[in-house]
């Protein structure tokens, strides 16, 4: 059993979570990307870390549930336990989060439930705030929203930014990132859902 990545975009700690797999060793690796932006610049990044990935265009099918369904057979055949959503800008649909549930986690560059949704990370630089972060939580059927499970406070100081600031958020990612997946397929962080037998 091990670890799929979704990412749509840059893929820094898609990156991030497979260089510190391998170091460690995880007894789960990340061996599959899936992403829904064709030409997206993870599928690079897999293709140099020899990471098989998948690409898809969900615009292409009738609606979310056929999109989903291809993607879960891919899943399945690929025996993935644990779906980690990395810069995956589309909500996950009831065919996943059925088939997944309490076994999708995702990271996002503030501290909900403040700043959800896209361009987290401008928004609060030009609130301005004093002090955002970045979360990992469980997914359910919202925008950034499901149980908590860790978040890091970043400050944004007089001297930072826009772009300053973002460097610090993704450094605070790729610290955290790994760290909560680690401690999730190791059990040391239970699921809010039980786990049906067969996925225990
Ligand atoms: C990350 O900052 C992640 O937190 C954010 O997308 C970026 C992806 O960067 N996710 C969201 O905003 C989710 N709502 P990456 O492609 O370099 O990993």
């Amino acid at each position: 059993m091990s670890i799929a990545v979704f990412a749509s975009g840059s893929g820094s700690n898609f990156q991030t979570l497979v260089e510190r797999s391998r170091m460690e060793d995880w007894p789960e690796p990340v061996s599959l990307l899936i992403c829904d932006k064709p030409g997206a610049k993870v599928l690079e990044r897999a293709e140099k870390l020899g990471v098989p990935s998948a690409s898809f265009a969900p615009k292409e099918y009738p609606g979310k549930a056929d999109y989903e369904r291809d993607v879960l057979h891919l899943l399945r055949l690929h025996r993935i336990k644990w779906i980690v959503l990395a810069g995956y800008m589309r909500l996950i649909g009831p065919v996943l989060l059925e088939a997944y549930a309490g076994r999708i986690v995702n990271i996002h560059p503030s501290l909900l439930p403040a700043f959800p949704g896209k361009d987290a990370i401008r928004q609060a630089y030009e609130y301005p705030v004093k002090v955002s972060g970045v979360t990992v939580h469980f997914v359910d059927e919202g925008m950034d929203t499901g149980p908590i499970i860790a978040q890091v406070p970043v400050a944004i100081t007089e001297d930072d930014t826009l772009e300053s600031f973002a460097e610090k958020i993704h450094q605070a990612e790729h610290s955290l990132y790994p760290d909560v997946v680690y401690q999730l397929i190791t059990g040391k962080i239970r699921p809010p859902v039980p786990l049906s037998a067969s996925e225990k």
